[in-house]
């Protein structure tokens, strides 16, 4: 278990290695882990544009593939005024191997919003469906 100020100092510190020459909009992630753990990501861009994977993702994924199952709460952080929220398709892998999480918006100096996943992903195509 960790406190939302180390969940979010957590994003903040992965923002700093984000890899984002081409937006220089840096991004960082940190997805607490149903036992505590924390796996951090940023956004990792690419000079062909469209292989950019978002910081969300690279938490995710990270996580999963190592072997995590069950998480908590995501926190976003981006040096912006308004919140920046996960993309549509960050939202649907969050929903994938998350869930209805919480999820934390913050920028360097401030927290800027709290969601549940499911309002913002709202009518979710998932496993469910397929029966
Ligand atoms: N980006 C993220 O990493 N997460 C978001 O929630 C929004 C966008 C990244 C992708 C790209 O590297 C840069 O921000 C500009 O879109």
């Amino acid at each position: 278990m960790v406190t939302d100020t180390e969940l979010v100092n957590a994003a903040r510190a992965a923002r700093e290695r984000a890899f984002a020459p081409y937006s220089k909009f840096k991004v960082g992630a940190a997805l607490e882990a149903e036992d505590g753990t924390v796996i951090t990501g940023c956004n990792v861009e690419n000079s062909t544009y469209g292989l950019t994977v978002c910081a969300e993702r690279v938490a995710v994924l990270k996580a999963v593939s190592e072997g995590y199952r069950a998480f908590r709460r995501i926190v976003v952080v981006a040096d912006t005024q308004e919140p920046t929220p996960p993309c549509g398709p960050c939202r649907q892998i969050l929903w994938e191997f998350c869930g209805d999480i919480e999820v934390i918006l913050a920028n360097l100096t401030e927290e800027k919003g709290r969601y549940r996943l499911k309002d913002l992903l709202p009518l979710p195509f998932d496993a469910r469906l397929l029966g």
